[in-house]
């Protein structure tokens, strides 16, 4: 690189001008005179330094650009080495070195020239190579075929319920499936020792001694009606689909997993009009307008009146009798199939969210989206929207 500088005379791509060298040592920059050249064998030794330096330089030139930096450096009419060496060796040599420096120039130029010539064409056909490489991928063949996905039964009436609850008005939110107990029960209204913690009694997560509190797996999606109201004033209009847990033992109608969605509408005037209107609307948009619709007497902690909403039996059309004739082995003969849980939010509930009890009024409703998914699609067994066959599945695309 030292050398080479003082060679070329011209700084040069990957010279670093750090290494810049003093004019005093450019040799091409001098003459033979000056420096000390008097001898044949001087001549050959000189030539044969600015070979060497020849050669490295030709390994950076690597692509097009280099390559012309390297020629110009060499070969430039006004600034070139061998335009330096002709200009300061030869023209101003003695008679006698003319001919040894002449004979030695016209051999360096001759190498120089095609070295030069050479190296074009190898990148050149470097460039070639690798557009040949990229030409060896046939792009009109089709590509490989991976097959597509689609969404999970439970997403997909997710989904279609969700749209429907979009079209009244409803918005909807999500919240973490790991709770408290404050929000899964004692805000519900549904302090410690409360029998129905017996039925949904769940899964407690180990924590480290000394956690603030327990936590555990929620049991519903009713917390969220708290963090809903907790959050924003009425009137609040809110679906909450998602992940509940409870310590069920599997069989064909229960999961220790299973898919919710939580209803909740609170604001100044609602009634229980409102509410069975709203959950008639819904069923009939979900299971068609032939559909009829009861409500019976039930009870939650967190609605007052609380009840459990039937459909009629969508396999026997609510006739309670098969098609081949004895009875309708869905609803049982009844005609009607349990549907989900409702009611009107208890006002003791509104005390735990800094409502006013007397000002506002709402229902609320937690809907099973596996049970609704297997009325409507007709699946028997709860398990296969967990085993995630792929037979199964792709039966819903
Ligand atoms: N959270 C209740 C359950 O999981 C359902 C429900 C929700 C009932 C809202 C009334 C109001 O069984």
């Amino acid at each position: 690189m030292f050398q080479r500088q003082a060679l070329c005379g011209a700084p040069y791509p990957g010279t670093n001008s750090a290494t810049n060298m003093a004019s005093s040592e450019n040799k091409t920059a001098r003459t033979l005179a000056d420096l000390g050249v008097t001898q044949p064998t001087q001549v050959s030794a000189l030539f044969l330094e600015v070979r060497t330096r020849f050669e490295s330089d030709s390994l950076l030139a690597r692509d097009e650009s280099s390559w012309k930096h390297f020629r110009d450096a060499w070969l430039g009419r006004k600034s070139g080495v061998l335009t330096q060496i002709t200009d300061h060796w030869l023209k101003t040599a003695t008679p006698e070195m003319k001919r040894v420096v002449g004979a030695a120039l016209n051999e360096l130029r001759a190498h120089v020239e095609s070295q030069i010539e050479e190296r074009r064409k190898a990148i050149e056909s470097g460039t070639q190579e690798t557009a040949a490489a990229r030409d060896r991928f046939d792009l009109s063949l089709p590509g490989v075929i991976r097959p597509l996905g689609s969404h999970h039964l439970i997403g997909q009436v997710f989904q279609q319920i969700e749209d429907i609850f979009f079209s009244i008005g409803f918005s909807v939110v999500e919240g973490p499936e790991i709770e408290t107990p404050y929000y899964n029960f004692e805000a519900l209204n549904i302090p410690e020792f409360h029998p129905v913690r017996d039925d949904m009694d769940t899964f407690y997560l180990d924590l480290p001694k000394g956690a603030a509190q327990p936590l555990l797996l929620r049991t519903h999606t009713s917390p969220m009606q708290i963090r809903t109201m907790e959050k924003r004033q009425p009137p609040v209009r809110v679906i909450v689909p998602g992940k509940v847990y409870r310590r069920d033992n599997p069989d064909a109608t229960h999961s220790f997993i299973f898919h919710q969605v939580e209803g909740l509408a609170v604001d100044q005037d609602i009634t229980f009009c409102d509410f069975t209107g709203t959950i008639e609307y819904f069923v009939k948009q979900f299971f068609g307008a032939g559909v009829k619709t009861r409500f019976r007497p039930s009870y939650f902690p967190f609605t007052e009146p609380s009840v459990e909403f039937d459909v009629s039996c969508i396999f026997c059309g609510g006739s309670g009798s098969a098609a081949g004739g004895g009875t309708c082995s869905k609803c049982k003969g009844s005609g009607w199939i349990e549907l989900f849980g409702a009611g009107m939010v208890d006002p003791a509930v509104y005390g735990f969210v800094k409502y006013d009890a007397k000002k506002v009024s709402g229902f609320a409703f937690g809907m099973g989206i596996d049970r609704l998914a297997m009325l409507k699609y007709g699946i028997d067994d709860i398990q296969v929207f967990f085993q995630n066959d792929v037979r199964f599945l792709r039966q819903f695309p």
